[in-house]
């Protein structure tokens, strides 16, 4: 599928972009003690978003250290996905404050433009470039944003292919591979741009079952390497794998934070308790 929006469209072929260097909170994955002392890769504080009357985020607050996967969960319609968009500026938030990488979010267009290079996104439908072959897909964010030498750029998208174990299908187009490829090519391409964290809106929601795990299998394997994430998903075995955190939104809110093996075998609220018996009951 091609990019549901124009800024999304704008987020992949961005124009030619000053990349800021990155705050130290960006540096790589360290340590849970060591990530911990340093400031939030992602700090959110009293966020608020309305469209027209409707407030879809009300007061989030959230902090998300290098190293840490959050995995954020929730009905339809609580305010994940627009969360998770404004963490790059996909949307934009109306009150309270959204730090990433030690960049507050602005109207600026310098941060805007610095902050993607850093923050990856994997959508639930691939959004990827149907009239260009995966390595087209992969090499053109580095080429047009960071500048990468096209040589260097396609070396770097084999090594991501070769990481997401699909290497062979460079020379394909989306529109003749699974969507379990097509997934672990929107990841490959993220990777491309080295990004310091990865959001991911439901990456396996659109999937067929048999696909699942391929993916899942990717994330994982992701995780285990260190990648800052925040996943929208409600797999529940990924979540208890590789989250630190479970966050639980309802109504624009979070509800609850705790960890995945609490909060899925003994949910303090009774919102949660709800949410989770429907999605144990399907
Ligand atoms: N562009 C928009 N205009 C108006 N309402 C929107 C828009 N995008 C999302 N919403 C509404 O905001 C709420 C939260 O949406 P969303 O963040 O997509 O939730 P989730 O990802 O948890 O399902 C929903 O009620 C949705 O209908
Ligand atoms: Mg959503």
């Amino acid at each position: 599928m091609i990019p549901t929006s124009s800024t999304e469209a704008g987020l992949l072929s961005a124009s030619a972009a000053t990349v800021a260097a990155s705050a130290t909170s960006c540096g790589a994955a360290l340590e849970s003690d060591a990530a911990a002392a340093l400031p939030p890769i992602i700090s959110m504080r009293g966020v608020s978003k309305w469209y027209g009357d409707f407030r879809v985020l009300d007061g989030l607050a959230l902090d998300v250290h290098a190293g840490e996967k959050v995995i954020l969960c929730g009905p339809s319609g609580s305010g994940k996905s627009t969360t998770i968009r404004l963490l790059n500026r996909l949307e934009q938030h109306q009150k309270g404050t959204v730090t990433v990488c030690g960049i507050e979010l602005t109207d600026d267009n310098r941060n805007i433009e610095a902050i993607r290079a850093d923050v990856g996104m994997v959508f639930q439908h691939f959004n990827l470039f149907p009239h260009l072959t995966v390595l087209d897909n992969c090499v053109l964010s580095p080429m047009l944003v960071k500048k990468v030498p096209r040589p260097e750029a396609e070396a770097r998208a084999m090594a991501y292919l070769e990481r997401v174990k699909i290497p062979q299908l460079a020379g394909q187009y989306p529109g003749q591979i699974s969507g379990g490829q097509k997934q672990r090519v929107a990841i490959a391409r993220a990777l491309c741009m080295q990004p310091k964290v990865m959001l991911f809106d439901e990456p396996t929601s659109a999937l067929d079952p048999e696909m699942v795990k391929e993916v899942l299998d990717t994330m994982v394997s992701l995780a285990r390497d260190g990648m800052t994430m925040i996943c929208v998903t409600h797999e529940m075995g990924f979540a208890r794998d590789v989250g630190d955190r479970v966050v639980f939104m309802d109504e624009g809110r979070i509800v609850e934070t705790d960890t995945p093996q609490n909060f899925f075998s003994a949910p303090k609220t009774e919102r949660a308790r709800s949410f989770l018996g429907q999605l144990i009951s399907h």
